[in-house]
């Protein structure tokens, strides 16, 4: 039986990943982690106070569990990043091959690591970019996934460290507050709009960029921790896609269901990073190597966390 690690456990990934594998593998085979304390959203369960750039406490806490899957989330997001460069590299760099040495060295049975749009600069195709062009990206956010993905197919291809990883969208979800992300925006809008303020966007009204719902994520991440080896062909990182829109276009989608809702556009150093990036991309390889089909589009991604999000506020404010 695997018994799981996941890093960065309170992030917003992190929480939505940890209640979903626990509901597949049980609450005691999966060891949430992060230098946070922990939070409601990831539930009841073991958890273990944990700095990804301490190699040793990492080896300390699979030894505890016997600890044979690694979900590393730990990272910062690309807009944190750009506020302090060298701690981005290091805790995105260290933590990342602090996991895959330790694979490594213990054998452990296989990982996954988040890679992202953000590995793609100005001078990819900024529509349907493929899975390989050129990358170039302008972010240190972005640097770190690039080398990141190829320290994933280093070690797969060295070592034999079955190690996987998806290029994440933006991720909208309504459990977690933003985390410093440049596509958090769209994250922070329902929570205005459920509030009943207008709210004032750091993005251009027409920035599109790539998204993706949280339950699509989640699913996609758990699909591809479970295909056969052989299945997995891309040892950098797949590009997955779901949907693609803009701040004017989530936001009619949120007065579809709010009809008062207003959007004002304050656009700042996000714009830049948000420029960098594609619009959409071409997921095709992760579509026929494992199977991966998105369900949510933006309309009833809208509707669901509209219903939602009032049920979650209502338990923090209680
Ligand atoms: N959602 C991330 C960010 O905006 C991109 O991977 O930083």
């Amino acid at each position: 039986m695997s018994k799981i690690l996941i890093t960065g456990a309170c992030g917003q990934l992190g929480s939505e990943l940890t209640t979903e594998l626990r509901k597949i593998h049980g609450t005691d085979n999966v060891i949430a982690s992060d230098i946070r304390e922990a939070n409601d959203q990831i539930g009841d369960g073991p958890f273990e106070h944990l700095d990804v750039m301490d190699k040793a406490r990492i080896e300390e806490v699979i030894e505890k569990y016997n600890i044979t899957v690694i979900y590393h989330l730990a990272a910062l997001l690309s807009a944190n990043a750009e506020k302090n460069i060298e701690l981005a590299w290091k805790l995105n760099m260290d933590g990342l091959l602090n996991v895959l040495n330790i694979a490594r060295e213990k054998n452990l049975e296989r990982i996954f690591w988040p890679s992202s749009i953000a590995v793609f600069g100005p001078d990819a195709p900024k529509n349907d970019t493929p899975q390989n062009t050129a990358t170039n990206p302008t972010t240190v956010y972005g640097i770190t996934k690039v080398a990141g993905e190829q320290w994933c197919a280093y070690f797969y291809n060295k070592f034999g460290v079955d190690v996987r990883s998806l290029r994440y969208p933006g991720l909208i979800g309504y459990k977690s507050l933003p985390g410093g992300g440049t596509t958090d925006y769209a994250v922070d809008i329902y929570h205005k709009a459920l509030a009943g303020e207008t709210f004032s966007c750091f993005l251009e009204e027409d920035a599109a960029l790539p998204m993706m719902y949280m339950s699509d994520a989640v699913k996609a991440t758990i699909d591809l921790m479970q295909v056969p080896e052989e299945n997995v062909k891309v040892r950098t990182s797949y590009n997955v896609a779901a949907i693609s829109f803009n701040p004017a276009e989530i936001a009619d989608s949120i007065i579809k269901q709010l009809p008062g809702f207003e959007i004002e556009y304050a656009p700042d150093y996000r714009q830049e990073i948000a420029s960098s990036w594609p619009d959409s991309i071409d997921d095709s390889a992760a579509r026929s190597d494992w199977g991966w089909k998105h369900e949510f589009d933006l309309d009833k991604m809208t509707v669901d966390i509209l219903e939602n999000l009032p049920i979650i506020i209502e338990k923090a404010e209680s």
